[in-house]
């Protein structure tokens, strides 16, 4: 182990005894400040990092009760090590309810110390290690990762910190590729249970009988290959928040269930009799119309209103193309710098048959298409020959959206959207010109004028 950067602060009246154990401590590689009064001691924890606190019990003016209450109230990630006279161990077994680490009883070998010394260092480690984590989750998950400008995406934000302080459960739901799950681990970030658990199940990725156990856990025995307690989502998720992703493919058993908890916040293991209680923030995810799936019995009403307290609908991305370039910067500048290339750009016109795309796999799909580029494109300028035929190839693109419309559809109507769709598309190439989008659709200037009027079409 590596005792260099560990910092003790070691806190004893009786200055010979102090000296000893810090020659002992150094010895064994720690950085060690050995102070004689308490209050000298605490006063230096202000301005210094120290990773544990080991103090005698026994002091004249201030006792290490008093100094373990102080350091747990205002550093409460440092452990203490307590060093106490034999014979007070009662006192002592009540220090540790009040939060040491632990204590070692005088006189101890220099073996004991240094064990007792190691593992409260391992434990500073593993806060340490656990803030650095936490912040790095919060750096990669909170709500600044979210981007976007169109109205749609700023009215979600501020939707987004409207919710998160309450307990209110929350219905997301959005095409596939959205940012369904994004939103759901900005909320709980931004949320005042940022600290504990952020727990994911997906509904449609486990057997219904599987998931059961899966969400609520199972006692020992309770079916054939449970051979031991095992404790659920649910439980994990104690404090925290619980992301039930594709919440439409539920069966209607374990809709039930989970009604339950979310009216009594209790519920059994499978197998088990003893009633669990949770205090659990739920957010779900559809990308199924789950009023449709009411309204033909597949999903609970009661279930529906109970998820549905707070609803972030997430919309497509060909519906806030003015997204498009913001997010194409965003994932090309992440993209050059975790492949370690020279920050590439997309030409305008790559960027405008990336905006004109319809993005059925929305922002999943524009990510992996950018992504790829970056990775493929030699030079540092992305043209539009570089990207996929699918996004280049209008022909195919136009066969596969006919291909796609119903059979019933009246003429009339289908020809005007697609007209609309058209226009949008030629101004968008167009850079917004509409003399330029004219030109391309091979329509007079006033023709354009009196469409976009006819549509409802304006600049963005
Ligand atoms: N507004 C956004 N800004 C930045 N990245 C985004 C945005 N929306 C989605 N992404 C990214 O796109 C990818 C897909 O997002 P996510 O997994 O949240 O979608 P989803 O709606 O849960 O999709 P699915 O229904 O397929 O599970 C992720 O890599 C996510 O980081
Ligand atoms: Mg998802």
């Amino acid at each position: 182990m590596n005792n260099e950067k560990t910092h003790l602060l070691i806190i004893d009246d009786e200055v010979n005894y102090l000296l000893v154990l810090e020659a002992l401590l150094k010895d064994a590689g720690y950085e060690v400040t050995a102070l004689s009064d308490p209050e000298t001691a605490l006063a230096f924890l202000e301005d210094s990092e120290v990773d544990v606190v080991i103090t005698d019990m026994k002091m004249p003016r201030v006792t290490g009760g008093e100094v373990l209450a102080r350091v747990k109230k205002n550093w409460p990630n440092i452990p203490v090590l307590i060093m106490t006279a034999f014979g007070s161990i009662a006192s002592a077994v009540d220090l540790m309810k009040q939060g040491a680490t632990n204590y070692i009883t005088k006189p101890f070998s220099n073996d004991d110390l240094l064990l007792a010394v190691q593992n409260a260092a391992e434990l500073s480690r593993m806060h340490r290690q656990y803030r650095i984590l936490h912040e790095s989750l919060e750096e990669h998950y909170g709500k600044h990762n979210i981007i976007g400008s169109s109205h749609a995406m700023r009215e979600m934000l501020s939707m987004v910190d409207r919710v998160a302080p309450s307990k209110a459960t929350v219905l997301i739901s959005g095409e596939s590729g959205t940012g369904k799950e994004l939103v759901a681990k900005a909320i709980h970030f931004a949320s005042p249970r940022n600290k504990e658990p952020f727990v994911s199940v997906n509904c449609m990725a486990l057997n219904p009988g599987v998931l059961e156990s899966e969400l609520f856990g199972h006692e020992k025995g309770s079916f054939t290959g449970a051979v031991a307690m095992r404790r659920g989502r649910f439980e994990q998720a104690d404090g925290g928040t619980l992301f039930l992703d594709e919440i439409g493919e539920l069966t209607p058993e374990l809709q039930v269930k989970l009604l339950r908890v979310l009216q009594e916040h209790k519920f059994e293991r499978v197998g088990g009799t003893t009633e669990i209680e949770v205090n659990i923030r739920v957010v779900a995810a559809t990308n199924k119309d789950l009023l449709t799936l009411v309204q033909s019995g597949a999903f609970r009403e009661d279930l529906y209103y109970r998820l549905n307290v707070v609803h972030i609908a997430l919309p497509p991305l060909r519906e806030r193309r003015e997204d498009i370039p913001l997010l194409v910067a965003h994932f090309t500048e992440k993209s050059c710098k975790e492949n370690e290339l020279p920050l590439k750009s997309f030409s305008t016109e790559a960027l405008n048959y990336l905006v004109g795309y319809e993005w059925p796999g929305n922002v999943r799909q524009l990510q992996n298409v950018v992504e790829r580029c970056v990775v493929l494109v030699p030079g540092n300028v992305i043209n539009l020959e570089h990207l996929p035929p699918e996004i280049r190839d209008e022909e195919a693109q136009f066969k596969s959206a006919v291909d796609l419309l119903p059979v019933e559809l009246d003429l009339a109507d289908t020809l005007e959207r697609i007209e609309a769709a058209l226009i949008r598309r030629a101004l968008v190439r167009a850079d917004f010109i509409q003399t330029n989008a004219s030109k391309l659709l091979g329509i007079s200037k006033s023709l354009m004028q009196y469409k976009l009027k006819k549509y409802g079409i304006t600049g963005h």
